[in-house]
């Protein structure tokens, strides 16, 4: 679907897709301004968010930042297909391809680019394959990120792991404990690709002391079922280690290469990087 497209809201879902329950991904595409959601979902979008700070703060504020965010993952995207030669990627715990998605802005810097989604919500994965249907070059799986060999497996229909990858982590290993070693995910898909391979994660960051936000994630983490593991700038950093971090390193997501002269909104709450694999 294009970010452009005009059709019109349709709320009947595809097969495999409950659209009475809410789901993140969803709640993310309608917030975005997309059209791949149902009511259950705006409704969970119009009231979960209603402490989310900054200016504006509450659904509004998290429209803004989640357009800075894509606009951030377009930037990244777009540099490592046209700046770095990437001309496959391998989207973890993608959500919809809709607003802002990887195929789009890889094609846009580089016609061309192959995309695999992995999404491990069924119903999402089902959603995601009825949006790239009759897309050759782009292939939705429904596979879990924390068995990173399984997924491996199954992307090389398309992928060609002799050639450069661009792996994106987008809000991927917050979901992920200590006590499960979230760094042996990149460390694995890493492994099988070679040298000139790009990895690009954001993460929900820590050091925020800010109550009313740890008071809203915990409100959605339990409208949505899912929990989330904040993470300090350092331990986000370990996630490259043995990589080449490009500039500016790990910064917050808005601050990855904005445009110059756009003041951007309020930092977000998630650290974001990109590294060149030796
Ligand atoms: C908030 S969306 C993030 C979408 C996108 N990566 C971004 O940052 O814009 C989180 C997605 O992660 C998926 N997810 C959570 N745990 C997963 C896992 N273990 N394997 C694959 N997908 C997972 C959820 O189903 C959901 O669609």
């Amino acid at each position: 679907m294009s970010e452009n497209s005009s059709a019109p809201r349709h709320e009947e879902a595809p097969v495999g897709v409950n659209a009475l329950i809410p789901n993140t991904a969803r709640i993310m595409d309608y917030l975005l301004g997309g059209t791949a959601n149902f009511a259950s979902d705006r409704a969970v979008g119009d009231t979960a968010f209603v402490n989310w700070p900054g200016e504006p703060g509450g659904a509004e504020g998290v429209r803004v930042d989640l357009h800075a965010a894509r606009d951030a993952l377009g930037r990244i995207v777009g540099h490592l297909a046209g700046d770095c030669g990437i001309r496959q990627f391998l989207d973890l715990a993608s959500g919809l391809p809709t607003m802002g998605n990887t195929h789009e802005a890889a094609r846009r810097a580089a016609p061309g680019c192959r995309v695999v989604y992995v999404d491990n919500e069924p119903s999402v994965a089902a959603h995601g394959q009825a949006l790239l249907a009759g897309d050759p070059d782009t292939v939705f799986l429904d596979g879990d990120f924390r068995d990173p060999q399984d997924i491996l497996d199954r992307a090389a229909k398309v992928l060609d792991f002799s050639q450069p990858v661009g792996f994106i982590l987008f809000g991927v290993l917050h979901f992920v404990e200590d006590a499960d070693g979230p760094g042996r995910i990149p460390a694995d898909l890493l492994a099988a690709v070679p040298s000139g391979s790009c990895l690009a994660l954001s993460h929900f960051a820590k050091d925020d002391t800010d109550v009313a936000l740890n008071a809203m994630l915990t409100e959605m983490d339990k409208q949505t079922g899912d929990s989330v593991v904040r993470r300090t700038r350092s331990e986000v950093e370990r996630f490259f280690d043995g990589m080449d971090v490009m500039p500016p390193g790990v910064v917050r997501t808005e601050l990855w290469r904005p445009p110059q002269g756009t003041p951007g909104p309020e930092p977000l709450p998630m650290w974001c990087g990109v590294a060149r694999k030796r």
